[in-house]
């Protein structure tokens, strides 16, 4: 018996770290999974993303828990494509309880780019980060509202939702951007859902120990920027968090445990925001 027996679970950016840790949490307390990832690089973003075979690593992750999942590619700064494959999902499956726009980039300049470079790395992280984020919600809270029982929208920020860190470049001032405006998200459907029961909180997670945060570029701005090096010093004696420790908080803020609490900011940092 899992804290989420029954209900159905949309998870973004689904193929690998954060994404697929979520997938594999929410169905071993009983989800099932609906998920899509852009499976396909970025060419501003200086690293890879995920691939259809890791796609599909977490289908059968999920499976080997014993649940269903339709895993799908789709870009989430595509609103079309992505509101067809949730429709589709929430359509084999029958209904949707869970929200968690998690799907992002974040792509770094280290040394002087050419200004062409910079606008697109702006773009690029609005659109997945910031535009992906709306898509997401948007495709999600007609079925949401429809299934009258309520629901949990979980929205992957940052530290640099909340503290000014991001550097001077197009890519890291994007980022913070992003990650702030999902704030706003957030707060704003939190109220206008409440009286559905429909729960709207923001996670902020620290350095984590995915692709995103251990690839050498960014491994390098860490070490060189001068709002680098704090970037990976917690308080606490943690110097990355691996992805299961978000999806603990995730699978919590998706559980009854977590009904009363809406328009939250929860950090996941380790002490991070709350330092001097
Ligand atoms: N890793 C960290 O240190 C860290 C810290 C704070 C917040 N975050 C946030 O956590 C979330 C998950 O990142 P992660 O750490 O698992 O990194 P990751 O790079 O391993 O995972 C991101 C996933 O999103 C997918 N994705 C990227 N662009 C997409 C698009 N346009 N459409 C659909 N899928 C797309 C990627 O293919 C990848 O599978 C992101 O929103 C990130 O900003 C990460």
């Amino acid at each position: 018996m899992g804290s989420l027996d029954g209900r159905v679970a949309f998870i973004t950016g689904v193929a690998r770290g954060q994404g697929r840790s979520h997938a594999v949490r929410l169905a071993a307390e009983g989800a099932d999974i609906i998920g899509v990832d852009i499976c396909a690089d970025i060419p501003s973003n200086n690293y890879p993303l995920a691939t259809r075979a890791e796609l599909d690593e977490t289908i059968s992750l999920v499976q080997d828990r014993g649940r269903r999942m339709i895993g799908s590619i789709a870009d989430v700064r595509d609103f079309a494509t992505v509101r067809a494959t949730l429709d589709a999902g929430v359509a084999e499956f029958g209904r949707l309880d869970i929200v968690c726009a998690n799907a992002g980039i974040a792509p770094l300049s280290l040394e002087q780019v050419p200004i062409e470079t910079e606008l697109a790395q702006w773009t690029d992280v609005i659109g997945v980060n910031l535009s992906g984020t709306f898509h997401t919600v948007r495709a999600a809270i007609p079925h949401l509202v429809a299934g009258g029982r309520g629901g949990s929208i979980i929205l992957t920020s940052s530290t640099a939702g909340l503290v000014g860190m991001g550097g001077l470049d197009g890519g890291g001032l994007g980022y913070a951007a992003s990650k702030h405006a999902i704030v706003g998200i957030m707060r704003c459907l939190a109220n206008n859902l409440a009286a559905q029961s429909i729960r709207v909180n923001t996670v902020h997670p620290t350095a984590v120990n995915t692709m995103m945060a251990v690839n050498p570029q960014m491994m390098e701005w860490a070490a060189n920027n001068p709002d680098g090096g704090p970037h990976l010093m917690n308080p606490m004696p943690v110097s990355l968090l691996e992805p299961r420790d978000i999806s603990d908080a995730v699978a919590f803020l998706a559980s009854d445990a977590a009904k009363y609490i809406t328009g939250v900011t929860l950090p996941v940092d380790a002490g991070f925001c709350n330092k001097l």
